[in-house]
């Protein structure tokens, strides 16, 4: 497989080594062949190359089998125009990749339950899945402006049919393989695009007798999420309605370093870790790498098909956490049993549960 790596900015580059460590191990000890090309993005690919998006790496990712992306963003580019920011590379290349159902699973890890600031009876057994609708709506819309002269600024939230019944199509998929609930977010009682939306969703919905489907506004959404958190399975929704619900759903885990995301669909699928650059704590050590391992785990699920593999990086991960260690995102001061770790060290701690995991796995059988 060839996977191409976009580390980025910020802590990119330190979560997204983490992520190669871990796809390297796999491939170690299941024999396969991975290979990895690092190209430029965002914020460091404009300070060596000019453009956020160099041909080169749109290229490179073209021709991969998987993209594998860090995060984008550097304070140094704040005053820019959004089609010159570092962003503006990230926007480009999903568009280019072509992928429009991005998927971002929002879990409750019990161990990390303190870390919520929700009661753990509210979030325990929580497991929602956003599939957020990534190349529509406000972010691509046409027209976009900020006319400087008559201080007037607008952006277009537009979407086909098709558009919607597409990523619906993914969103009742993934359902069928759950707890078959669909849950729908749009704001029907304003907007004509989510009128459309919700008719295109109904739609589909009826190809699924087996799944059941749901309609919600966004604005209640944005409560039910924090008080009812289990009643969700798979949530669909538009771009920036998905961009905001699922950085909330982030509070579900205990924290935004914890979220992956896979985006396909596409040409060739994209996988992001949900949070930022954070520059603050770049190059400390404070980074949580497990975001970007978990989004590795997503590379061998959707990519490499290899479910086995990605169902172990997950476990090691909960066996991890479990044993209480705790990186800075996630430390709360001195909690009986937890041990801080930086990001290396958690990154390490994986990779030896997952040898153990794996080992155990041959030894059983072999018996
Ligand atoms: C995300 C991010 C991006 C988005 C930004 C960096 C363009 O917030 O992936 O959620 O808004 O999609
Ligand atoms: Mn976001």
């Amino acid at each position: 497989m060839k996977i191409a790596v976009l580390a980025g900015d910020g802590i990119g580059p330190e979560v997204t080594h983490e992520a190669i460590g871990i796809l390297r191990a796999v491939a170690d000890l299941g024999g396969y062949d991975f290979r990895f090309q690092q190209l430029l993005i965002g914020g460091i690919a404009i300070t060596e190359t000019g453009s956020p998006l160099p041909r080169a790496t749109l290229d490179a990712c073209l021709e991969s089998d998987a993209v594998l992306l860090g995060a984008v963003g550097d304070n140094k580019f704040n005053s820019l125009s959004p089609d010159k920011r570092p962003e503006a590379g990230l926007l480009q290349i999903r568009q280019a990749l072509g992928g429009y159902a991005n998927l971002r699973p929002s879990v409750a890890y019990k161990s990390l339950s303190i870390n919520s600031p929700l009661r753990a009876e509210v979030t325990e057994g929580a497991d929602i899945l956003f599939v957020r609708e990534l190349l529509g709506g406000l972010y691509f819309g046409q027209p976009r402006q900020w006319d400087r002269e008559t201080g007037e600024a607008w952006n277009t939230m537009r979407y086909t049919r098709d558009e919607v019944v597409r990523v619906a199509r993914v969103a009742f998929d993934l359902a069928a393989k759950r707890r078959k609930k669909v849950t729908s977010v749009d704001k029907a009682n304003v907007l004509e695009v989510s009128q459309l939306w919700r008719a295109a969703v109904t739609e589909v919905g009826a190809e699924y007798p087996g799944v059941t489907l749901e309609h919600q506004l966004v604005d209640s959404m944005a409560m039910h999420i924090m008080n009812t958190p289990r009643n969700f399975d798979v949530v669909l929704t538009e771009n920036l309605f998905g961009d905001i619900l699922s950085d909330e759903a982030a509070v579900i885990t205990g924290s935004l370093g914890m979220l992956p995301s896979a985006t396909i669909g596409g040409a060739v699928n994209l996988y992001e870790p949900v949070h930022g650059s954070a520059p603050d704590i770049a190059g400390t050590g404070k980074a949580n790498p497990l975001g970007a391992i978990l989004t590795a785990a997503m590379l061998l699920r959707h990519s490499a098909k290899l479910e086995q593999d990605a169902a172990a990086i997950e476990a090691s991960v909960i066996k991890v956490l479990d044993a209480g260690y705790r990186t800075a995102d996630l430390a709360r001061g001195n909690q009986p049993g937890q041990q801080t770790v930086t990001t290396r060290e958690m990154a390490r701690l994986v990779h030896n549960a997952l040898n153990e995991s794996i080992d155990r796995s041959q030894s059983m059988h072999a018996v």
